[in-house]
């Protein structure tokens, strides 16, 4: 019950929000019913202010890989704050710096030497894009239709999904795409020689949680090779044990000339990235006194963000968390394919590592047809999202559909969440798509949302 003489910060905080930030937000998660008040984050428990535990599912996009707010992630940051060092001179050596890029270079291993740290997997793609350039001296850049490489100018432009860049244009020239997987429409690019890089996610995230058909990544980075052109691999969701292993690249035996980090390398808890590269294409950038700070920005090796990624990759190695995911996550895949087999609108439970996904399938049988087509009208996201909705508002579970592929829906819990909230994940999809393949009420609840929609 609310205390009449207490004034609400939260409800305060909204309403700023809503008048300052980002108002669409604030009506869409209020639209799902999921703009809830999250007081005690841990693991992958968040706790609400009306006394619910979300399990989550969906870990920031791949940021939350050790859990939330993980105790010694928090107390190296409380240490360092603590010690009233130089957080961000911009004018000496930061010495953190160099011990978390001499842990990441050891860990990703290859060719990979050296590493430029940024605030955002965005801007790792953009320095990924001006290093390439200044390396091989072409322009040209190769993307995988369906990928997700982030929202700034650069990274827009290596992505052929028009919602993101609609409107946002002209986007930087020199950009082709070519289907993932498809190595005889990769070589004829590649064979033309006017492609800086080719820039893939070696399983793509927003797509759908799409595995590389096999030899594709080790054919396409001899491609590379053999006609003069950088393979860099996008590892911002993929990367810091995700799928099982410290890359994802690592379980192709690739030796990628660059490769993109970000979200989960601070622990979740301060902005950061980083891009791994090798000798020769850092000394392209910086080769000389003169372009000592030629690519640079201000917060990067900032003293919170090199600790936190300190910690995160000590908690990462130290609870074994990638190979808990590689045997987790295949266990829970295996029993949510056999747990969805009975359901017509289930296509497939694909993944690896705990990057999972849940791809449907439009029904075949009329009853689910007329219903199911109706909704796409609507809009092609309207059924994933009242799944998801369902989720998280009857069992607790927050995850999400794919941003390039609505027919997707993702499974990402931090790597050491409980076997338990893995039981009550099978228990929530079942009974979600149990009401979705039995029951009028799922349809109804979905056209009695998008008459809300139309009314906010
Ligand atoms: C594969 C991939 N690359 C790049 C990005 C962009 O990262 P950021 O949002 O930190 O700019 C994302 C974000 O989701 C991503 O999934």
């Amino acid at each position: 019950m609310s205390n009449p003489g207490v004034v609400d910060q939260s409800a305060v905080g909204q309403t700023s929000y809503s008048n300052h930030v980002n108002p669409q937000w604030a009506r869409l998660l209020t639209l799902l019913q999921m703009n809830t008040n999250y007081v005690d984050c841990r693991q992958e428990k968040l706790h609400t202010s009306d006394g619910r535990t979300i399990l989550d599912f969906l870990s920031g996009y791949c940021v939350h890989n050790i859990g939330h707010n993980h105790h010694q992630v928090i107390a190296e940051l409380h240490a360092e704050l603590d010690r009233n060092g130089p957080a961000m001179l911009q004018s000496h050596v930061a010495a953190t710096a160099g011990e978390l890029a001499e842990k990441l270079c050891s860990r990703a291993g290859g060719r990979l030497n050296k590493v430029y740290f940024a605030n955002s997997g965005s801007e790792g793609v953009e320095t990924a894009i001006k290093f390439a350039r200044a390396a091989t001296g072409r322009n040209g850049l190769l993307a995988a239709r369906g990928a997700f490489h982030g929202l700034t100018c650069g990274a827009l432009a290596l992505m052929d999904h028009g919602f993101w860049s609609d409107g946002f244009g002209p986007m930087l020239p020199g950009v082709e795409f070519v289907g993932f997987g498809d190595i005889g429409g990769l070589e004829n690019h590649l064979a033309t020689r006017k492609f800086a890089a080719l820039i893939l996610e070696p399983i793509q995230g927003e797509a759908g949680i799409v595995l590389p058909p096999e030899n594709y990544l080790e054919r396409a980075q001899e491609l590379c090779r053999k006609y003069g052109t950088l393979f860099v691999l996008d590892e911002v969701q993929t990367g810091l044990g995700r799928t099982g292993r410290f890359l994802a690249s690592h379980h192709f035996r690739l030796d990628p000339d660059m490769v993109i980090l970000a979200k989960a390398l601070s622990g979740g808890l301060v902005p950061v990235g980083g891009v791994l590269m090798s000798d020769a294409i850092y000394d392209s950038v910086y080769h000389s006194l003169r372009r000592a700070i030629v690519h640079t920005s201000t917060y990067s090796e900032n003293g919170l963000a090199m600790r936190a990624g300190l910690a995160a990759v000590e908690v990462l190695e130290s609870e074994g968390l990638a190979e808990r995911a590689l045997i987790q996550g295949g266990e829970f895949r295996a029993r949510l394919a056999e747990t969805l087999a009975p359901y017509e609108m289930v296509d497939e439970v694909r993944g690896i590592g705990h990057f999972s996904g849940i791809a449907f399938r439009p029904p075949k049988s009329l009853r689910l047809r007329l219903s199911y087509e109706a909704f796409h009208r609507i809009h092609p996201a309207m059924f994933g999202q009242i799944i998801v909705m369902r989720l998280y508002r009857d069992h607790g579970i927050l995850t999400q559909i794919c941003g390039n592929n609505f027919m997707v829906l993702k499974a990402a819990p931090p790597l050491n969440v409980s076997d338990e909230s893995l039981e009550a994940f099978l228990r929530a999809i079942a009974d979600v798509l149990e009401a979705v393949h039995s029951s009028k009420r799922f349809w109804q609840d979905a056209l009695e949302l998008a008459g809300r929609a139309l009314k906010v």
